[in-house]
């Protein structure tokens, strides 16, 4: 296992939000970024979301040369617009598909919403692979599938690219922050040649294993939030029935072995029914249906995960898709 965290050499201290339109996808607070000794590379990035706009404007804030490809067009002129203006030394493009935003990339990002989307962004006369060459890398960003990943990875070296599987953790804030923490599948030498990019928009890469791994660990991370959320949505709604100051009840436990990012982070706006903080139950649904059917391979008993995506579907039953995935307390009112 190799884990990569960034070495700090140039400071950029500007914040970038629209000037009339704050958008979520050309938000990003700068950071330092680490310099390369290669110097600066030509990037492609496919999918400029909540997660993958701000993981673009660091590569390009960083100085690197970013040619950027989304679906809906006009967010992709808009990122160029925002960004052009910030990181006026970095050359910065749009392109109208995948294949053209790839051609002559070092690197290809990517960062869509499942295995179809990242199929028909990487796949075909139009996909970004048919826009790579030889020696270039191409890095999937989005929470997909672990088969997928392999097929990727076969199909990439085939033509003689790199594949690196990348899902990352952090949400919203950390993309924003460039403070995601990435889980690589894929070959060592390829991971080397990422991970210093990675860093830009990274705490830490970590390189699990072969082809595959960044998945399947990034599925152990949604199996540990999905049975944490459950209980912890529990902990709080008897604390209110039984009358406690959850503020102060959160306060003394999170100083002992009960504490977790999701108590701290997450508690105290359960107690207050405030679910608008980034991930979505629509995406954790996405994330438990990949656990699932790896878990229906694998011979792994998940029966609590099981048991919570059937809660997130009685979330999304009342209206909550976009809700954050600690609104499963509100089974429990
Ligand atoms: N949001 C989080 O907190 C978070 C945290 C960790 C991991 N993730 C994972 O990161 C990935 C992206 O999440 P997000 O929150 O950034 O999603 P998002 O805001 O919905 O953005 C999805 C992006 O993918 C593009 N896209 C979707 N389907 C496509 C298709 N078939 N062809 C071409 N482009 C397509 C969208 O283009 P349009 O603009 O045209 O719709 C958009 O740019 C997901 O796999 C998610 O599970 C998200």
């Amino acid at each position: 296992m190799t884990t990569t965290t960034a070495t700090a050499t140039t400071t950029a201290t500007t914040t970038i939000t629209t000037a009339e339109h704050p958008s979520e996808h050309t938000s990003v607070n700068p950071r330092p970024y680490p310099s390369l000794p290669t110097g600066a590379k030509r990037l492609a990035f496919i999918g400029l979301g909540v997660m993958g706009g701000p993981m673009a404007a660091h590569l390009a804030l960083a100085g690197h040369s970013v040619t950027v490809y989304n679906r809906t067009a006009s967010k992709a002129e808009q990122w160029v617009s925002a960004l052009s203006q910030k990181a006026p030394h970095s050359r910065l493009a749009s392109a109208s598909t995948p294949a053209q935003a790839a051609a002559g990339a070092d690197m290809v990002f990517c960062c869509v919403g499942n295995d179809e989307d990242v199929r028909s962004v990487t796949l075909g006369e139009a996909g970004a692979l048919a826009g790579m060459a030889a020696g270039a890398v191409l890095v999937d960003h989005t929470t997909a599938s672990a088969q997928l990943a392999r097929a990727l990875y076969a199909q990439a070296q085939a033509q003689g690219v790199g594949f690196v599987d990348a899902p990352v953790s952090g949400g919203q804030a950390g993309a924003q922050n460039g403070q995601l923490t990435v889980m690589c599948g894929g070959d060592a030498a390829v991971f080397e040649q990422v991970a210093p990019v990675m860093a830009c928009f990274a705490r830490a890469c970590t390189l699990m294993g072969e082809s595959g791994s960044g998945q399947l660990t990034k599925m152990v991370n949604q199996i540990c939030i999905a049975g944490l959320l459950q209980g912890l949505s529990e902990a709080v709604a008897f604390g209110q029935k039984a009358g406690l100051d959850m503020d102060a009840a959160l306060a003394v436990i999170g100083q002992g072995a009960a504490q977790s990012w999701q108590l701290d982070h997450r508690g105290r706006t359960m107690a207050r029914d405030e679910f608008n903080f980034g991930f979505a139950v629509d995406w954790m649904r996405k994330d438990l249906s990949l656990v699932l059917a790896e878990a229906a391979r694998n011979g792994a008993r998940l029966p609590v995960t099981a048991l919570v995506d059937q809660f997130y579907a009685d979330v999304q039953a009342q209206g909550g898709n976009r809700w954050d995935t600690s609104s499963l307390i509100t089974r429990l009112r």
